[in-house]
């Protein structure tokens, strides 16, 4: 099939079925209330997306519980009575036909104690850089009841009409901290292998699949190396892909960096695009997952290419949305061969007020 072709052609990833490859990337929307619900604004956001043609609207990261908040304006499913809300938000996807999907997390050491006024915990009583505050590490207890909270938002997600949940184990929030040897120095059965570490993530998604049900679709977006002294290294990394595989999970989206490492700035080149793509040529030799794969991708050339690489599946994007939530029908009608998204990442540096562009 002719590149084209193939990014508009419909793909059925484990139990999900998508009507194009394109996805757009988990991106924080800021538009919530204090305690995570979502008014109108993001419902919004959900259907300017889903009529500007993508196939998967992943909703910016939602916190499982009060304490894993990490943003000013962040979404957050903890409590079944949020759940209309989040309904409005699906719903609007659907009346243009996309998929939607939910991404779920807590922040650990990354969350934001001056929003939460609870203090922080993780794995290991371990700051992100030195002078970050230090979390308090997690009890067994409290490992267990984190995992519940997972499974919790998960079922409200279901019960809210979306299509799917995506676990977050990227960008240095808790699952990856589980997963990093930098964040995570315990020396229990959550602690040091990387089946050890990657246990956090198997019970969250095993508990996740208990709540849900077998029908329903389970995501994941995995940080593949952290980019920090210490961190997950990539071998690391390409190991937990193949532990994913019998996590009985539906779609596999690659990306890395324990924080901002994971957003480079300034693509301006074709060269420069699709920077996590050797990732995914290797994780494709430890996983039959469906891949989907974020980072710098702009052009159609250099989406076709990816989806023509045999690694890749579903081509993920975030910044480019946020400037032109219609990209993907200004591709579809040959209007614009290229996203007009320049990689400023100014849309994430201002962290306190709703997420836009500030260049168009
Ligand atoms: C404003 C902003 C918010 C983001 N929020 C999230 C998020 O909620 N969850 C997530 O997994 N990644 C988030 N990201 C990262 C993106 O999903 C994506 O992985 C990264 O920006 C690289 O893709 P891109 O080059 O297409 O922007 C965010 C990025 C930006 C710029």
């Amino acid at each position: 099939m002719q590149g084209t072709d193939l990014l508009f052609s419909p793909l059925v990833a484990g139990r999900l079925r998508l009507r194009n490859r394109f996805m757009r990337s988990a991106t924080a929307e800021r538009l919530c209330r204090a305690d995570g619900t979502p008014g109108p604004e993001l419902a919004e956001v959900a259907r300017r997306l889903a009529a500007g043609g993508v196939g998967l609207v992943v909703m910016g990261h939602t916190f499982v519980r009060p304490d894993g908040k990490a943003s000013v304006g962040m979404s957050g499913l903890w409590r079944d009575d949020q759940i209309p809300a989040f309904a409005a938000v699906a719903a609007a996807a659907h009346e243009h036909g996309a998929a939607v999907a939910l991404q779920l997390n807590h922040g650990g050491r990354q969350a934001s104690p001056h929003l939460t006024g609870s203090e922080l915990v993780a794995p290991s009583a371990v700051p992100l850089e030195p002078g970050s505050p230090v979390p308090r590490a997690l009890s067994e207890g409290e490992i267990w009841q984190l995992i519940d909270a997972y499974a919790q938002a998960a079922r409200r997600a279901r019960d809210a009409g979306f299509d799917a949940v995506q676990l977050h184990a990227a960008h240095g929030y808790l699952i990856s901290q589980f997963l990093s040897p930098h964040a995570n120095r315990r020396t229990d059965a959550w602690g040091g292998t990387v089946e050890k570490r990657a246990r956090f993530l198997w019970e969250v998604a095993r508990a996740v699949r208990a709540v849900v049900g077998n029908d329903y679709p389970v995501l994941i977006k995995l940080g593949l190396a952290d980019f920090i002294p210490g961190g997950l290294t990539l071998e690391e990394g390409l190991q937990v892909v193949g532990l994913a595989s019998s996590m009985d999970l539906d779609l596999l989206e690659i990306s890395g960096g324990a924080g901002p490492g994971n957003t480079r700035s300034n693509i301006n080149k074709e060269e420069q695009e699709a920077y996590f793509l050797p990732w995914a040529l290797a994780a494709r030799q430890r996983t039959a997952l469906p891949i989907a794969l974020v980072g710098g991708i702009r052009s159609l050339k250099v989406m076709c290419r990816v989806v023509q690489s045999g690694a890749v599946d579903v081509i993920s994007m975030s910044r480019p949305f946020i400037r032109e939530p219609g990209l993907v029908q200004a591709i579809a009608s040959g209007a614009q061969d290229k996203a007009r998204c320049i990689s400023c990442s100014l849309c994430s540096t201002r962290a306190d007020v709703p997420t836009r562009c500030w260049v168009e």
